[in-house]
């Protein structure tokens, strides 16, 4: 019987019936199931990405971002989920609830972590309405050992020491300003727990780009916002900020999906050490959804 969960995609892939002698042998036809499951627990009433969609974003970047050129091992290798206690760790503080979903999915659907987190990262992005669809691939190495601790960034650091930090994960300023436009979508419990569902920007749930203008702080600035001293560091450093303010202008909704997909696409691969032994699934992502009634004012302008 055909599982109810798996989609047909723009590319017309309609995967074989899950337990089907063709869907063992097709690596991605597992990831279609996965890919509907995903779908369902991602998307809002409204069609914006929900909390679930959030917080995965969230734990690919946590996952693999504990690696650098000189660490020796870690990255996206699943140890976030794997290895006993780093979860537990304070700057992954919120994650708990998504790592316990994505057991859940690793053990219905016989994945790989590694995997699944960044699938589900990839997958997360375009279910948010103007995210892009980006390139995935599956076929990482799992690692149960706790990855090197203080290779994430703190919300107080200086410009210079998160730019230092991306710099020696291979990612530089301009890939760096990319990835932070994923706070379009997010919420902040933690920071300030006295405002603790505060969004970054205006349309939390929504890829848009408003989130370059407010924390520039072009506009109004609505009072629900809050908005991350890491942020405003960054968006003002000049190794940035041209970036920062062509994400923000006319045509900056294009330009940022593209950089986003660019720079998540190395993201996602810190650590991978058999890149060219990976299998590109992108076929079974859902279609992107680029308009959204209500999404940032620029976006009307374009
Ligand atoms: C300078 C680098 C970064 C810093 C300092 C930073 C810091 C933070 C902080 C403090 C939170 C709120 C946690 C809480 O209180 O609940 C957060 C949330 C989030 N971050 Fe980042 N972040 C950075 C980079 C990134 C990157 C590269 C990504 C993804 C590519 C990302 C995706 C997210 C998402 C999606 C959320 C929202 C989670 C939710 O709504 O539950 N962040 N980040």
């Amino acid at each position: 019987m055909k599982d109810e969960t798996a989609q047909s995609t723009p590319e017309g892939y309609n995967p074989p019936p899950r337990n089907s002698k063709q869907c063992k042998q097709d690596t991605c036809c597992i990831w279609s199931y996965v890919s509907g499951a995903l779908t369902s627990a991602f998307r809002g009433p409204s069609g914006r990405c929900n909390k679930v969609a959030r917080a995965a974003i969230r734990l690919g970047f946590h996952d693999a971002g504990t690696w650098s050129t000189s660490s020796g091992f870690g990255g996206a290798d699943g140890s976030i989920a794997l290895a006993p206690g780093e979860v537990d760790r304070p700057e992954n503080n919120g994650l708990q609830d998504i790592v316990r979903r994505m057991k859940n999915w690793q053990r219905q659907y016989g994945v790989g972590m590694a995997d699944l987190i960044q699938f589900a990262a990839i997958h997360a992005v375009v279910t948010c309405p103007l995210g892009p669809r980006m390139r995935v691939f599956v076929g990482r190495k799992d690692s149960n050992k706790p990855n090197p601790d203080g290779l994430l960034p703190g919300v107080n650091d200086s410009a210079d020491k998160l730019i230092k930090l991306f710099n020696d994960k291979t990612i530089p300023p301009h890939d760096l300003t990319a990835l932070l436009g994923a706070h379009t979508t997010s919420e902040q419990f933690f920071v300030d727990k006295s405002r603790s569902g505060a969004p970054q920007d205006g349309t939390p749930g929504v890829w848009d780009t408003l989130f370059y203008n407010q924390t520039l702080g072009t506009g109004p600035l609505p009072k629900k916002v809050f908005r991350f001293a890491s942020d405003i560091v960054i968006a003002n450093d000049p190794r940035a900020r041209p970036e920062w303010e062509s994400f923000s202008g006319p045509g900056g909704q294009s330009h940022w999906n593209d950089d986003y997909a660019h720079s998540y696409a190395r993201l996602s691969m810190l650590g991978v050490n058999n890149m060219n032994d990976l299998t590109e699934c992108s076929k079974v992502l859902p279609a992107a959804k680029p308009y959204f009634k209500g999404a940032g004012e620029l976006l009307t302008n374009e």
